[in-house]
């Protein structure tokens, strides 16, 4: 590709190794059919991108109300890693950013027979259509280097709205963002949001279409933090970024789409992916005004 385009990010060591000039490009149709290019079968770490599936399970078990008891539902207007809590009552903004993911991940169910992070592996993998496994060195790699995260979550457990350890909590959303997927199976999972809960590939309900909704909808204000109005405003569609390079956009009742490509910009979206969606929309005018 020649082109320098952004950063690789470097606080999670192991993402700085990724391939720069990596590029994959991955469309599923309501109806399943897949659409590629370039190295859409590439496979990263979900980081970010995990938060809007781990948020509709969340959504399943509890139901909206109880879950906003937790995590708000407003635009933070701030970047990802922020001390984006509530003034009055210390309650995250949204659950696209790190501070309302973390509680989110706190919100899933831990049992003897389906712990909680089995049970967000499980998730994603029905949202993918496919087994999804754990990178371990980049888990390995967040957890060295995750202090910033940390001290969200003990933030946030000393205004009462944490219900798990801290440290543990953040574990347990490290390893939900190392999480191993390809374009295409971040296609597939935006698709099953598309398509009101129901996995395209594979025909599964894996969320009701109510929560897939709820989902689309904080996508839409939340899902690009600080960008998420300029994006909403140029791109018109319910988005996703996350710091490995991947990114999602879903067009409802007609598509997922999702692109792969490490080099950043400042706000932690791929600057490929931005630039390869923001294209992609207005070409094919998938713009949902
Ligand atoms: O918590 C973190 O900082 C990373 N595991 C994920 C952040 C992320 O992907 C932000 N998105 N653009």
């Amino acid at each position: 590709m020649g082109e320098k385009v952004g950063q690789l990010i470097d606080y999670i060591p192991q993402l700085a190794l990724a391939d720069p000039d990596a590029f994959g490009l991955a469309l599923i149709s309501m109806d399943g059919h897949r659409y590629s290019a370039g190295e859409a079968d590439a496979p990263f770490t979900m980081q970010s991108v995990s938060k809007p599936f781990v948020y509709a399970l969340a959504l399943s078990v509890l139901g909206l109300d109880e879950v906003c008891r937790w995590v708000n539902a407003e635009p933070s207007g701030e970047a990802f890693n922020a001390i984006s809590l509530e003034r009055a009552t210390g309650r995250p903004a949204n659950a696209m950013v790190n501070a309302g993911a973390i509680v989110t991940t706190a919100l899933i169910p831990d049992t003897a027979d389906a712990p909680r992070f089995d049970r967000i592996l499980d998730c994603l993998s029905r949202f993918a259509g496919r087994q999804l496994d754990v990178d371990e060195a980049v888990y390995a790699s967040e957890v060295a280097t995750g202090d910033r995260n940390r001290a969200l979550a003990y933030l946030i457990r000393s205004t009462g709205l944490l219900p798990v350890d801290p440290v543990a909590s953040v574990e347990t959303y490290f390893r939900q963002c190392a999480v191993r997927v390809t374009a295409l199976d971040l296609a597939a999972m935006a698709a099953t949001l598309a398509h009101g809960g129901v996995n395209p590939l594979t025909g599964e309900a894996v969320v009701e279409k109510a929560v897939a909704a709820q989902v689309l909808a904080v996508m839409a204000t939340c899902g690009m933090y600080d960008v998420s109005g300029d994006w909403l405003l140029r791109v018109g569609l319910p988005a996703k970024s996350g710091v490995s390079g991947g990114l999602i956009a879903a067009g409802p009742a007609r598509f997922g789409l999702a692109t792969y490509s490490p080099p950043l910009d400042p706000t932690g979206t791929s600057v490929r992916g931005r630039r390869a969606l923001g294209a992609l929309s207005e070409r094919l005018g998938l713009h949902l005004m």
